[in-house]
């Protein structure tokens, strides 16, 4: 959540800050800031509310020469709405500060500082830091950067909550002070200069090499002391290509990223003739008694999706819990059990949590990823990258295929390994698996008459979006509610079928449209149960299912499979263009949903 960027050195600032943040606005995109100060320049801050763009606009000619420091920020609100005042960084007298992660005890340290006669100037938790420093500074004169690094120190100490924080001073013009727990700050070089972003991809084309901050990590960069980053964490390159990429044609990136689904998901490398062959260390799986699986939005359920393969396919017991919830619950473990955290970032706060609260439990844990070099990708005892590339739309597509599939690769490598199923339905399985990337290019082709479908369904002006299904088709339904939540901001829930008749089909009226995933191979005939008793109730009926329905107002005729996994991924693609089409139809902001994230690293 939010985006940091800081720069210590002698390129020009302003345009290198804003290239930075343009990188980071996956982070957080409801205000933007930026502050600069230099030899013999003073400070300067500029931020608005709003996308980057108009802070681009704000700054149009302000250029900067010389050495000196900038700092810049794009937020996520948690405290205060997105305004020009509540945007960073944040200013009192002489300082700047730009912070990520949520200040716990803020409050009381404001109450404090106001008693002291200091005057806010924003509903920020992060204003207090920078009052807080300067109120010490007071008390504590500095004379050099080492007394202002203990005060900035003194500062910290006094936070609770996480915190990736960088402060400039015009007392100390060529100094970066910068603090980090549990939110991500990289501290980076390069040829003319020390970089600080809270992700990689903010410095390519600057800084060469990185480290992670450990948690805790409170310091100074000085221009006047070269820094050596081994002292600092393992030392790792910059990957040159982790940057967005273009739309390349596509009028979103949502719908290239759809459309690239069925490309990115080669299961090549992870197939050894008739075997599974995760890139797994040595003996991994063996003495596994149970799993549980923890994750975040999307990656929740790709992780329910994985709980019925798993049981079904490898015999093994699976839970599946949000890592919000997982964190608090005190659970109980037992012996043999392996930890999965699934996380297209790498970063969510509350996954990364859970991922060490069962480190700290003592399970195996394994990460199941789409970002090499995220933070959760290096903490688990074993890594499985999901391969999606690079997404960049905040309302995640091809990473949750990518999650899927790789949750049914292990399951089925859980199976070999334990002679969990004949090789005859072994064999079926592995063509199921190649039959389901075929599925997916095919569930492209429906584009247009999802277009038109939509259209129609606009028109009803309704009150209420369900969507139903059973067996991993839940789960899928609960993924196709949320994509239509999250971009087109309708009142969508996901429902297993059956559960439909014990509350919510009191809402059951001709306002309410219940999409229903009727695959041929899997309880279809219950399923068309559930749909006759909304139908009774004259809920209208969006049906995909291969087999034509009488009692649907709506249908898409999917293509007829041997198996219900292809007929999964054909109606994953079918769902995902619903809402993008919903979506455009009502001229919102596909890539860049109101109010949302692609990366919440606070929790
Ligand atoms: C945010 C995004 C969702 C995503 C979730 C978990 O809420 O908007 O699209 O599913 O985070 O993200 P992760 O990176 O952990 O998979």
């Amino acid at each position: 959540m939010c985006g940091i960027v800081g720069y210590l050195g002698t390129k020009e600032r302003v345009g290198l800050l804003l290239e930075g943040l343009k990188e980071l606005e996956y982070r957080g995109y409801d205000s933007a800031g930026l502050a600069l100060l230099g030899e013999g320049a003073p400070l300067q801050v500029f931020k608005t509310s709003g996308k980057i763009s108009a802070l681009e606009h704000l700054v149009q000619g302000v250029r900067t020469q010389g050495l000196g420091v900038g700092i810049a920020h794009t937020r996520w609100a948690t405290h205060g709405k997105p305004t020009q005042e509540n945007a960073h960084p944040h200013v009192y007298q002489h300082s700047a500060l730009v912070h990520n992660g949520i200040i716990e005890n803020y409050a009381l340290l404001k109450a404090q500082l106001e008693q002291k006669g200091h005057l806010f100037s924003s509903q920020t938790d992060s204003e207090v830091v920078v009052h807080l420093f300067e109120d010490m500074l007071e008390t504590t004169p500095a004379n050099n950067v080492d007394q202002a690094l203990q005060v900035f120190k003194n500062t910290i100490a006094q936070l609770e909550g996480a915190y990736a924080i960088l402060l400039i001073s015009a007392r100390f013009p060529t100094c970066i002070f910068y603090a980090k727990n549990h939110s991500p700050l990289i501290l980076a070089t390069g040829k003319e200069g020390v970089y600080f972003a809270s992700a990689q991809n903010a410095l390519v084309g600057h800084a060469q090499q990185m480290v992670r901050l450990g948690e805790g990590s409170v310091g100074v960069l000085d221009w006047q002391h070269p820094i050596d980053l081994n002292r600092l964490g393992v030392v790792q390159p910059i990957a040159q290509d982790c940057q967005q990429s273009s739309k390349e044609g596509f009028s979103t990136f949502m719908e290239k990223e759809i459309y690239e689904q069925p490309k990115v998901l080669s299961l090549l490398g992870r197939l050894c003739g008739d075997r599974v062959c995760l890139e797994l260390p040595e003996g991994f799986l063996e003495g596994i008694s149970c799993i549980s699986i923890s994750a975040c939005g999307t990656s929740y359920h790709a992780g329910l999706v994985g709980k019925y393969l798993i049981e079904s396919l490898a015999r093994v017991r699976v839970q599946v819990e949000l890592a919000s919830e997982y964190r608090y619950a005190n659970p109980a473990t037992q012996e043999g059990e392996l930890f999965i955290a699934i996380s297209q970032s790498g970063e969510s706060a509350d996954t990364l949590e859970a991922l060490r609260l069962a480190k700290a439990l003592g399970l195996k844990t394994l990460s199941l990823c789409n970002t090499q070099n995220s933070s959760m990708a290096g903490m688990a005892d074993a890594l499985l990258l999901t391969h999606a590339g690079l997404e960049r739309s905040v309302a995640s597509t091809k990473a949750f295929a990518s999650q899927v599939l790789v949750l049914w690769l292990l399951a089925l490598q859980l199976a070999q390994e334990r002679h969990a199923l004949y090789p005859n339905t072994l064999q079926v399985q592995m063509q199921a698996l190649q039959g389901s990337l075929q599925a997916m290019q095919e569930g492209l082709e429906w584009q247009s008459q999802v277009r038109t479908l939509s259209a129609q369904i606009l028109e009803r002006d309704l009150k209420g979006y369900f969507f139903m299904g059973r067996g991993v088709f839940y789960p899928l339904a609960l993924e196709g509610a949320l994509k239509l939540k999250e971009i087109a901001y309708v009142h969508a829930q996901g429902y297993a079928s059956a559960e439909m008749k014990h509350g919510p089909i009191a809402l059951a009226d001709s306002s309410l449209l219940s999409t229903t995933l009727l695959p041929q191979h899997l309880l279809f005939a219950k399923n068309l149960s559930n749909v006759e008793e909304l139908r009774a109730r004259d809920s209208l009926i969006f049906a995909l299912s291969p087999i034509k329905l009488e009692e649907a107002t709506f249908q898409i005729q999917t293509r007829a499979y041997d198996h219900y996994m292809p007929e999964f991924f054909h109606m994953l693609v079918i769902l995902q263009l619903f809402a993008l089409e919903m979506a455009q139809l009502k001229g919102l902001d596909v890539d860049k949903p109101r109010n949302l994230a692609k990366s919440v690293t606070v929790e």
